[in-house]
């Protein structure tokens, strides 16, 4: 079984296992008489059929034994149903809003992330909810799945005992994009944790988690330490010794020119005392991430994502919308603002539209009112969000760029 973290958890697992343990001994138990009764009752051995008369304690046996097993069966599951019902006093209450494709968890004091980030040991109350569709908020290594139902409150809770990371499911099916439904339990000492939700963490919530989602900390520090690679963080103005391809060595100043060399060719460069075995990040970080990221490994800190790309996050525009013109279930945000859209309206009448402020106000709010040609109507119509909150969407949207190449974000066929 995978690993498991939540002390209500290991109650579910004794409950698995004692079931498992009761059908594979019925399935040997069964499988063995069958056999010893087709052998002992064959016609050879039995020319006439006898007449059994009741046996009382046989009946009395088939009817206990199973009355017990199946009494201890309800026994564990209400203990562990129990466990993970009864939310502890105290706990600290995380709002979870399920749409279609993506999870938003809410925090006390209204911090809102696209991750779920705990405190080790610290009791959380999960508060439920789905903006659409039933979906199913699954997490294996706490061995807890809960529905999330539009127009009604769901709760949870768990405990994590351990830090790291775990992966959080849709375990309900409930469209197109079901399978991209997946996000993060990121497990964190409580210290970080508080931190992390008054925004003052020492490398920068944004920094980490820019080197979390491409891979960069399985083999870098970022304070410092020591990994397979060099560690990132404080590396504006310093030298360093790289060995070139052909042998050579070479004494370098760390730039920005530099950091995006070792994160494109690392190959190209490699500081000497570590091995050449990072891969290209080439067309893989789209360029404001990398921005970001080369920001911070000079100075410490990254301006941050504008707010209406934040907001495109929590909001889970991106489970459909690409930044970088790849289609994934909906139009590519880049090249998206000013590009001329082929779009039918409510009556069905196909005509050609500029993808002003106007359209992509429209377009968030009443996304059905006017559907892109060739496009199914699948999403739905953000009208929470509020005048300000829309004119941020459109202004990200614009800052990607206008259209830079024909049928960018065209319906792949
Ligand atoms: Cu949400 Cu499946």
């Amino acid at each position: 079984m995978t690993e498991q973290l939540f002390s209500a958890a290991s109650e579910v697992d004794r409950a698995f296992l004692f079931i498992l343990a009761f059908a594979v001994g019925a399935l040997v138990l069964v499988t063995v008489l069958m056999l010893y009764f087709t052998w002992r009752y064959h016609h050879t051995r039995n020319p006439e059929a006898v007449e059994i008369p009741g046996s009382l304690g046989l009946e009395l046996l088939w009817t206990i034994l199973p009355t017990v097993i199946v009494m201890s069966m309800f026994w564990f599951g209400w203990t562990s149903f129990k466990a993970m019902r009864t939310v502890p006093e105290g706990a600290m209450e995380v709002a979870v809003e399920a749409r279609m494709w993506s999870w938003a968890f809410t925090y006390p004091g209204g911090k809102r992330s696209a991750v779920l980030v705990a405190p080790v040991g610290g009791d959380v109350k999960l508060s439920m909810t789905s903006r659409d569709v039933i979906h199913s908020f699954y997490v294996p290594a706490l061995r807890l799945k809960m529905d999330t139902v539009p127009g009604l409150t769901t709760t949870a809770w768990f405990n994590a005992s351990a830090p790291g990371e775990f992966d959080i499911l849709c375990a309900e099916y409930c469209g197109l994009k079901h399978a991209n439904m997946i996000t993060t339990l990121r497990v964190v000492p409580a210290e970080e944790f508080r931190q992390w939700l008054a925004g003052t963490d020492a490398v920068g919530s944004r920094a980490r988690e820019l080197f979390e989602t491409y891979g960069c900390t399985g083999c870098h520090d970022l304070a410092g330490g020591a990994g397979a690679g060099p560690p990132l963080d404080a590396l504006g103005g310093r030298v360093a010794d790289v060995l070139l391809p052909d042998g050579r060595k070479e004494r370098v100043t760390v730039d920005a020119d530099y950091l995006r060399r070792a994160l494109l060719e690392p190959e190209a460069e490699i500081v000497e005392g570590y091995d050449p075995m990072m891969p290209s990040y080439q067309d893989q970080i789209p360029e404001e991430d990398l921005e970001a990221m080369v920001q911070w490994m000079l100075t410490g800190d990254t301006a941050g994502p504008p707010p209406g790309r934040e907001l495109a996050e929590a909001e889970g525009c991106m489970s459909c919308h690409s930044t970088d013109g790849s289609y994934i279930a909906g139009p590519s945000f880049r090249g998206l603002a000013d590009s001329m859209r082929s779009v039918r309206d409510a009556s069905g009448a196909l005509r050609e539209v500029r993808a002003d402020d106007a359209y992509l106000r429209q377009s968030i709010l009443d996304p059905g009112a006017l559907v892109v040609e060739g496009e199914t109507p699948i999403m739905p119509g953000y009208d929470s969000l509020d005048a300000a909150q829309v004119d941020q969407l459109v202004e990200y949207i614009r800052s990607l760029g206008p259209q830079d190449g024909a049928g960018a974000g065209a319906p792949q066929q």
